[in-house]
């Protein structure tokens, strides 16, 4: 297979990037390396389209040590990468595309893992599977961890909820009201749990039935989309699309308290002071939604459910060590977070992929 992969090392804090080319197939795009330090670098396979080389390869950069951090937070034994393919522009065979990208995978010899993310389905990691072990995101198998990673990233939300209510608030989720931005496969978790816990939700989401059919069944309430911005709540939950945290939101929201599964939460401009400024606690979403990549990860490691619940739980404990730091130094969650992600990479603790 004419799949190549060649390396640049730009400098100590940029990724490697290994750029992926296999003309037979159409397959175009960049494996992002992060970060080894801790283990392999996993992170998910973005199969999207992008105006140039150079935007793509800015995505993969950013996404990989997004990864990073994530993984390093949630003391998984793991680093950071991901993967982000250009979607031919001309007609072409998926299955042999992801068959190329499986091999491109296994060139690395193990130092990237990679899973599903945006585009990307369970079929596509099986055809990866044929060329490389070095996949999740594959059928789940009895016992083991794997499949749908979406219960588990809304049991680590809601645990990160009730500590956030706790510490934030000084209150448990009982008779408190949270407003659910999106309720598709996590937001829809997120709201029954909610309900269960005796939590009064409100839900929205651009299909509007499907925000009245959760609302019905949890009897919650559903808003639209542009309503649940400015709805009297106490927290706030994005579980839409990345980048609804903006300036619009900062200044209309009610809550006091941010804390859902979206990743990339804060738009572009959004800076510290901004949210200070705003008095609204924002909960670092890599923390909060690592559920999944949990998942995932627990699927290669060949680790049971039980494992799985006991890593997405230890989330509301980061999360609450993360809180009380800032406390004490006053200084944003999220950026506490980012701190100690750093601190948790640069251990002196490497593994071998
Ligand atoms: P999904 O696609 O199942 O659900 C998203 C829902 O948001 C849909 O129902 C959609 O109609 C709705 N939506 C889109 N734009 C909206 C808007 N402007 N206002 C209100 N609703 C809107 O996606 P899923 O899997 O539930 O993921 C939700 C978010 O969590 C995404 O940002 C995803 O990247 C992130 N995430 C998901 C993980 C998972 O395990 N599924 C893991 C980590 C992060």
């Amino acid at each position: 297979m004419a799949t190549t992969s060649e390396s640049a090392r730009v400098d100590r804090s940029a990724p490697i990037l290994h750029a992926i080319n296999d003309q037979a197939s159409g397959l175009r795009g960049v494996i992002a390396i992060d970060s080894t330090n801790l283990g392999p670098a996993m992170g998910g396979c973005r199969f999207w389209t992008y105006e140039t080389d150079g935007l793509l390869a800015e995505d993969a950069t950013r996404l990989a040590k997004g990864m990073s951090y994530k993984n390093a937070l949630a003391d998984l034994p793991l680093g950071g990468g991901k993967s982000v393919l250009q979607v031919p522009s001309q007609p072409f065979d998926r299955a042999a595309l992801f068959r190329a990208f499986g091999a491109a995978i296994e060139s690395l010899q193990g130092q990237y893992i990679t899973a599903e993310d945006v585009g990307t389905t369970v079929a596509d990691m099986q055809n990866i599977r044929e060329q490389t072990r070095y996949v999740a995101g594959l059928t789940a198998q009895p016992g083991r961890a794997g499949g749908d990673p979406s219960p588990w990233t809304a049991l680590g939300v809601f645990v990160s909820l009730q500590v956030a209510a706790e510490a934030i608030l000084g209150r448990e989720l009982k008779g408190l009201t949270v407003a659910i931005q999106g309720v598709g496969a996590v937001g829809g978790r997120l709201a029954r749990l909610l309900a269960a816990s005796g939590a009064k939700v409100i839900v929205a989401d651009i299909s509007h039935a499907r925000a009245e059919a959760l609302a019905q069944e949890i009897s919650g309430q559903a808003m639209t989309p542009s309503e649940i911005v400015a709805a009297r709540t106490d927290i706030f939950a994005p579980c839409a699309l990345g980048g609804a945290i903006d300036a619009a939101a900062l200044a209309n929201l009610r809550a006091r308290v941010i804390c859902g599964a979206a990743n990339n939460q804060l738009a572009e401009g959004v800076t510290p002071a901004m949210i200070e400024a705003s008095g609204i606690a924002y909960m670092p979403d890599y923390l909060v939604n690592a559920g999944g990549i949990i998942n995932a990860a627990a699927e290669y490691l060949g680790e049971s459910d039980a494992q799985v619940e006991t890593r997405v739980r230890a989330i509301g404990r980061r999360l609450a060590s993360v809180l009380d730091t800032a406390q004490q130094t006053g200084r944003l969650p999220h950026l506490v977070a980012d701190d100690l992600a750093e601190a948790i990479l640069h251990r002196e603790t490497a593994i071998a992929p």
